[in-house]
């Protein structure tokens, strides 16, 4: 949740700054600011509302020439979206923006208030800039490890002294910050994307650190200023990956990208037998008796179908949690526990704070993360890295498919060494990998049909995502996609389980999805279709086409996709992209802003 950026260098820096943050829109986007440094001193413009406003708000009211400057997008959690609480906030002779939430802000902002000091907006982070300046007089570092000593709670700081015009400074406890090494200019980021298009190199700044960033150099230093050796970083990802390359939407070029990122993440870890799968990340399984799996939002879902394939497969017991929940449930961990918190981002507030929790207990951690050098990915004891690229439209998609591989491949390694599996069936869904991304190339050829039943249901209040087993994780997922970016509401249900209540509100017309891809259950969810259609639903089945019989399901749907056979286990995968481009088209009908869903934010570093 918010983004920031910074700038010293040659060039002037408003250009910079907002190409910067309009790459970290994907944080928060519900207001932005700058602050330049200048010919005309310290200028901060702040705007509502998103960043092409505060482009038309710089661009009538002018008066920021500068080559050096800070800038924010923001996702608000205290204050309202609103000019004034939008940052940069400025108090005496600092101006800050921040990405975090200051949890002790009211006891902070009481007791300066007491001082005598005025704050102008609702925000937690204006008290920052008072604090800051507060402890200022002529030692920047001294005055931002004062105020930080004070503070309690998640920032990721980008400062600006009045009085040293050409030097931004920067600090970070448990949200993310990058510091970018240009040629004659160098930044501050919370996130890749947004130097990508400048420069490839950067440093990681760990918490008790500070950074001094001119156009010269960086200057980085612990809380009592002595200065630490940090080690270069370079981004693998290319610009091109962090553009929309032609499509309307991040969203569909991210879904269309499933092929390519499937192939990326799967194969390395498939290079000679089924042994040798993520050899390089897990070394010894035998000790695993049983599995925790913590993550937020779709990364939970992947981890619904991973305990399904763990389970099944390798018959080691999976619990599922929630992250937030988690982290304060008191966690009983039984012998031969392990945690594996899986995050597209790496820098999830409750699925980072559950690792930590995991780590305190002793337990061992595994990560499952997008973003190379993330601050889970750091933590945790072991990373698997998914490698999707990056992702930028806040509703995930390949990012998602993605961890459920991993989770796959985990599976299968685990069955393997465990032989619960026959080595037969092993090397049948080891060999099924392969395909898989030629299956996800085959499911874009459903666009056209996924576009018709998205406009035949664009204007519908609720709908019905319904399966069993491994399906029913699946419905999770493509409910979520939808009603997070459609604004219709929908729920997944397992098939079995709707008579028990939401049966009720099946009238004429109301659409469900149901989804068959395992054999054994399939006559079962074909009988629980049949009282939805009697009760008038409007019924799409997608259904693996081994798994049903197409003359005697045609009868009881309005709308059939049957869908090539592979692995049962890999089928949730290419059904996922099915139900990603029927969101998707969705949303586009109701004219929703599909990369950018109203209140929502990609990354989510606060509690
Ligand atoms: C947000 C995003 C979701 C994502 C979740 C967890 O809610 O909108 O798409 O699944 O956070 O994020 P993570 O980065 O930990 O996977």
């Amino acid at each position: 949740m918010c983004g920031i950026v910074g700038y010293a260098g040659n060039n002037e820096a408003v250009p910079v700054l907002l190409d910067g943050l309009s790459k970290l829109e994907y944080r928060g986007y519900d207001s932005a600011g700058v602050c330049i440094s200048g010919k005309d001193g310290i200028v901060v413009k702040k705007s509502k509302g998103r960043l092409s406003s505060l482009a038309e708000k710089i661009k009538s009211e002018g008066g920021t020439e500068g080559k050096v400057g800070i800038g924010h997008t923001r996702w608000a959690t205290h204050g309202a979206p609103s000019d004034i609480n939008s940052h940069p906030h400025r108090y005496g002779k600092v101006t800050v923006v921040h990405n975090g939430i200051i949890e002790n802000y009211a006891e902070l902002r009481s007791s300066l208030t007491k001082l005598g000091e005025k704050f102008s907006s609702e925000t937690d982070t204006e008290v920052v800039a008072h604090l800051i300046n507060k402890y200022y007089i002529d030692d920047p570092i001294s005055a931002i490890a004062c105020a930080c000593g004070r503070i309690k709670g998640s920032y990721a700081l980008g400062i600006i002294f009045d009085d040293i015009p050409d030097k931004i400074y920067a600090t970070r406890c448990d949200s993310p910050l990058i510091v970018g090494i240009g040629d004659g200019e160098n930044y501050i980021a919370s996130d890749i994307p947004a130097i990508l298009g400048r420069t490839r190199n950067y440093y990681l700044i760990e918490e008790g650190e500070i950074a001094e960033i001119s156009k010269d150099g960086i200057r980085v230093c612990n809380f009592d200023g002595i200065p630490v050796t940090k080690e270069v970083q370079t981004a693998e990802w290319d610009i091109e990956a962090a553009e929309k390359g032609g499509y309307e939407h991040f969203m569909l070029k991210e879904i269309h990208e499933q092929p390519k990122t499937i192939k990326a993440t799967v194969d390395p870890r498939m290079i000679n037998s089924v042994e040798g799968i993520l050899k390089d990340e897990i070394i010894d399984t035998s000790s695993i008796k049983r599995i925790k799996i913590v993550a937020c939002g779709s990364a939970m879902h992947a981890g619904l179908l991973g305990k399904n394939a763990i389970e099944r497969l390798a018959r080691i017991p999976v619990d599922v949690y929630i992250a937030s929940e988690f982290r304060y449930c008191n966690p009983i961990f039984e012998e031969g526990s392990i945690v594996i918190i899986i995050s597209q981002s790496g820098e999830t507030a409750d699925s980072l704070s559950s690792l930590r929790l995991a780590k305190k207990k002793g337990i061992p951690t595994y990560a499952i993360v997008n973003v190379v050098g993330s601050s889970i990915a750091r933590e945790a004891d072991h990373v698997i890295y998914t490698w999707a690229g990056p992702e930028i439209a806040v509703a995930t998609t390949k990012a998602y498919t993605a961890q459920v591989a991993v989770l796959y491949l985990l599976a299968l390694r685990l069955a393997n060494d465990k032989r619960t599996i026959n080595k037969d069936e092993a090397v049948s869904i080891f060999n099924a990998f392969s395909s898989l991304p030629d299956h996800i190339e085959k499911t874009f050829s459903y666009t056209e049909r996924m576009q018709k039943l998205a406009s035949l249901n664009s204007n519908i209040n609720n709908l019905f995502f319904i399966g069993r087993g491994q399906d029913y994780s699946l419905c999770h997922e493509g409910s979520l996609k939808l009603k997070e970016i459609s604004y219709i509401h929908s729920e997944a249900y397992a098939a079995g389980e709707l008579k028990h209540g939401t049966i009720s509100l099946i009238t004429d017309g109301v659409p469900v999805i149901a989804v068959i891809t395992e054999k054994d259950v399939a006559e079962k969810t074909i009988s629980n279709i049949k009282e939805v259609k009697t009760r008038g639903a409007f019924v799409i089945l997608i259904a693996d086409r081994n798994c049903v019989d197409e003359k005697n399901v045609s009868d009881i749907c309005d709308e059939l996709i049957l869908l090539d056979s592979t692995a049962p286990l890999l089928m949730p995968i290419i059904c996922a992209v099915l139900l990603q481009l029927y969101a998707y088209y969705t949303a586009v009908y109701r004219g929703c802003d599909v990369d950018k869903p109203r209140n929502l934010a990609k990354s989510v570093t606060v509690e």
